[in-house]
C-alpha cells in the first residue's frame, strides 16, 4: 500500500481536494490519511461534512485574527510532527494558502515527495494576490509533481525552468466539485420576486484590506441606490478585517442581504441564481464561468486568464468607478450581458481527480 497524505486547511482547499480524496479512498494500492490544519474552522468543516470527510488528524490551528508569521510557525512545527510519526510515501496539497506553503516547505525538511495540486498559477506580482503568490511560488519550488489545471499554468512553470517530466495538465478540481454539488443544490435556491435581479458578492483578498474594500463597498452602495430591481447577496468572510467593515459600511441598505458565510450547496445554488457576480475569489472565478454567469473580478490581476481571454469574465480592480461602470452596463445593456452569461469551462471536465490519481498510480508501479 502507499500512504498518501491529504492536506486541507481552509474552505477552498477543501472543496478542491474533497473530490480527489473520495476518490483515493476507493483505490485499492493507496491508504489515505487526510490532515485538516484547519487553518479555517467553521468554513472547513462545512465544507468536509457536505463531501462526507472526517480528517484522521487535525491541528486545529486557527486562532481569531491570527498573523501570518504566527500562523506559518505554528504550522511548519505541528505540520512535521505529524510527517515524522506517520512517515508518509507522498503528501498532496492544493493551491496557495499558508498551509500549502507550509505543507511544502515541512515535506522538504523530512525529503518526502510533495505533490502540487493547482501548480503553475501565477500573476507575476508578488504583492497580487499577497501572500499568496509568494506561497504558491514555494509550493511549487518544492513539490515533485505538478499538476496544473490548465496549459497556460504549464507554461509558467516551463518558463520558470521546471522539467516537463514533472508537469501533468489536469484541469482543475473544482470542476469535479462543482458538478457534484449542482445536480443536488436545487432545494436550496434562493427565492427571488418575479422582475428582481440578484447580485451575489463575495470579498476577502488581504491587499484588497483597507481603502480597496471601502471602494467596493461603496460601489455597491451606488448600485443598488441606482437599480431599484436588483437585490445583493453578501455572505461575508468571517475574516475580522472584511466582516466589520462590510457590516458598518452596508448594514444599513434594505437591498443588501449580509449573511454569515454560505455551505457549499447554497452558495452554488446562489451563483446558479445569479444575475452577475462581483467577486475577488480564485474559485468563483473558475466556477461561475462553467454556470454561464458573468464574474466581474474586484481586483487589478488575475492567474486565472482563461476566462478572461474568453471575455466571460473581466477584471475591474477595487475600483468604485470600474465597479460601478461594468456592473451597470451588464444591468442595462442585454447584448452585452449575453455576451458575458456564456456557459465555457476552460478549467475542467469533472474528471481531474482521476488524471491526477492515474499519474501517481504509474509514480508508484
Ligand atoms: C485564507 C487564505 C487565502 C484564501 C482564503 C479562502 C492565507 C494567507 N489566506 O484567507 O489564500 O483565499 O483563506 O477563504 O492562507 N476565520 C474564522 N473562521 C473560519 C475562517 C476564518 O473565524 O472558518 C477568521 C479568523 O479570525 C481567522 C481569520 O478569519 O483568523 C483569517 O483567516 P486566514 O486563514 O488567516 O485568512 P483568510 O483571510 O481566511
Ligand atoms: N464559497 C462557499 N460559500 C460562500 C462563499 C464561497 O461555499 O459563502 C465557495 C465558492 O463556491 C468557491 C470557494 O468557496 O468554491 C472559494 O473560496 P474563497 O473565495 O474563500 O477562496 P479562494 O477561492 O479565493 O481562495
Amino acid at each position: 500500500m502507499v500512504k498518501i497524505i491529504c492536506v486541507v486547511g481552509t474552505r477552498p482547499e477543501a472543496i478542491k481536494m474533497a473530490p480527489l480524496i473520495n476518490q483515493l479512498k476507493q483505490q485499492d494500492w493507496v491508504e489515505c490519511k487526510v490532515l485538516a490544519t484547519a487553518q479555517h474552522r467553521q468554513l472547513l468543516d462545512q465544507v468536509l461534512n457536505i463531501f462526507g470527510i472526517t480528517p484522521d488528524i487535525d491541528l486545529d490551528i486557527m486562532r481569531p485574527n491570527q498573523s501570518l508569521p504566527e500562523l506559518t510557525a505554528r504550522l511548519l512545527t505541528l505540520l512535521d510532527d505529524v510527517l515524522a510519526k506517520e512517515n508518509p510515501d507522498a503528501v498532496l496539497a492544493q493551491g496557495d494558502t499558508t498551509t500549502v506553503m507550509a505543507v511544502a516547505l515541512a515535506c522538504f525538511y523530512r525529503k518526502i515527495p510533495f505533490g502540487h495540486i493547482e501548480a503553475g498559477l501565477r500573476t507575476g506580482d508578488m504583492s497580487n494576490p499577497f501572500p499568496e503568490e509568494m506561497n504558491r511560488i514555494v509550493a511549487g519550488r518544492l513539490a515533485r509533481w505538478h499538476f496544473a489545471p490548465t496549459d497556460s499554468s504549464r507554461q509558467n512553470l516551463l518558463n520558470e525552468g521546471f522539467s516537463d517530466d514533472y508537469i501533468y495538465v489536469t484541469g482543475n478540481t473544482v470542476i469535479d466539485a462543482l458538478l457534484d454539488v449542482v445536480t443536488r443544490c436545487d432545494n436550496f435556491l434562493p427565492q427571488i420576486e418575479e422582475n428582481r435581479r440578484l447580485v451575489l458578492v463575495t470579498s476577502h483578498r488581504r491587499e484588497n484590506f483597507g481603502a480597496p474594500f471601502i471602494e467596493i463597498c461603496r460601489a455597491i452602495r451606488t448600485l443598488v441606490e441606482n437599480n431599484s430591481d436588483i437585490d445583493v447577496l453578501y455572505p461575508v468572510h468571517p475574516n475580522p478585517n472584511v466582516r466589520d467593515v462590510a457590516y458598518e459600511l452596508l448594514g444599513d441598505l434594505s437591498q443588501v442581504t449580509l449573511c454569515e458565510p454560505l455551505d457549499y450547496l447554497p452558495f452554488v445554488a446562489a451563483m446558479k441564481s445569479a444575475y452577475l457576480i462581483l467577486s475577488d475569489s480564485g474559485g468563483v472565478q473558475e466556477e461561475a464561468p462553467a454556470l454561464g454567469k458573468p464574474v466581474l473580478v474586484l481586483r487589478r490581476e488575475t492567474e486565472r486568464p482563461e476566462a478572461v481571454n474568453e471575455g466571460v469574465v473581466k477584471l475591474v480592480g477595487p475600483d468604485y468607478e470600474c465597479i460601478v461602470r461594468e456592473a451597470q452596463l451588464l444591468l442595462s445593456d442585454e447584448k452585452a450581458y449575453k455576451a458575458m452569461a456564456r456557459g465555457v469551462s476552460p478549467y475542467g471536465d469533472g474528471h481531474s481527480s482521476e488524471r491526477i490519481i492515474s499519474v501517481l498510480r504509474s509514480a508508484f508501479n
